[in-house]
């Protein structure tokens, strides 16, 4: 086991979110603007699967731990980081229920669905530490891109270049929200990495991987979402595009450099910032969301809680 870093993983709040989406929204409920709606559509398309994929690999992870007061405080703070994963996961699937409602074919989950069971059968012959830090290098690569995503929802709220800022209620906050805790928890499965003696050379390997995944997944259901709106040759749908990733406040500007950070060998996410928007929002909107209980089992030494 690596002691290469100190886990300084803080404590997490699990939160039960005021929202309701049981009586659906509007097809393009981001301001009308088809591209962004599709494309966030397509991000939350992927989420039940993708961390259902993040909770497994750090619980499988977490049961490979020892007894040290570090270890018990890293694997308290996994239970924390299943929680609010597990609350994102159910959210989303009902946001993603609507959008089947809407006649939108969720093709991308299946397709990672199909990979996730590729990926297991072929590396069934694996020793468990072998596997577990193999999938926590995609889950913490995929982490990296979800903080960034959080911290691009979060900055220059009610200005140009918010991406939610004409959003319908309640999914402008869901997103931010969902942000905001992305942020909080994007050093969890790093943290658990490194603990496990996980590499660099690994490390990069697995982000070139997640990476594929994650802009060719994206780009493939953000196409299919606009052919099925209608919007898929429509002028105004691309110049909304290039306005959002190329534009004075896009997201290849903004993020671009934070996302490259991943690649030096002394990167740590916990330095890569975020922290004061996601602080300031949960604070501002703290009339939105619920305190859950941390169970006393997520504090005892070698006990999993089960997830959702
Ligand atoms: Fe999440
Ligand atoms: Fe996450």
């Amino acid at each position: 086991m690596s002691a290469s870093r100190p886990c300084a993983a803080p404590a997490l709040t699990v939160r039960r979110l005021h929202i309701d989406l049981s009586g659906g929204f509007s097809r393009r409920w981001n301001g009308g603007d088809a591209f962004t709606t599709a494309y966030f559509n397509a991000l939350s398309m992927s989420f039940p699967v993708g961390e259902q994929f993040f909770i497994d690999s750090v619980r499988d992870a977490a049961a490979l731990l020892g007894d040290s007061p570090q270890d018990a405080a890293l694997r308290a703070t996994v239970q924390d980081f299943i929680g609010q994963e597990a609350t994102h996961r159910h959210l989303h699937a009902q946001f993603n229920a609507e959008l089947a409602r809407q006649g939108l074919d969720n093709a991308w989950e299946r397709r990672l669905q199909a990979e996730i069971a590729r990926r297991r059968a072929a590396h069934a012959h694996w020793p468990a530490l072998q596997h577990a830090r193999s999938a926590l290098a995609v889950t913490a690569a995929m982490e990296h891109y979800t903080a960034l995503l959080g911290t691009l929802l979060l900055a220059r709220v009610d200005q140009p270049g918010d991406w939610l800022r004409h959003a319908d209620e309640p999914l402008r906050t869901l997103w931010r929200w969902h942000a905001a805790e992305e942020s909080e928890h994007r050093a969890v499965a790093f943290d658990l990495y490194q603990r496990l003696g996980g590499g660099y050379a690994q490390r990069l390997r697995w982000f070139g991987y997640a990476t594929r995944l994650f802009l060719g997944g994206s780009a493939r259901q953000t196409l299919a979402n606009l052919r099925r709106d209608g919007a898929l040759a429509s002028r105004r749908t691309w110049a909304s595009a290039l306005r959002f990733f190329f534009g004075r406040h896009g997201v290849v500007w903004r993020i671009g450099g934070p996302l490259l950070e991943y690649l030096r060998p002394g990167f740590h996410p916990a330095r890569s910032g975020g922290d004061a928007a996601a602080t300031a929002w949960l604070r501002d909107h703290a009339a939105q969301w619920q305190a859950v209980p941390r169970p006393p089992a997520a504090h005892a030494p070698g006990k999993a809680r089960p997830s959702a």
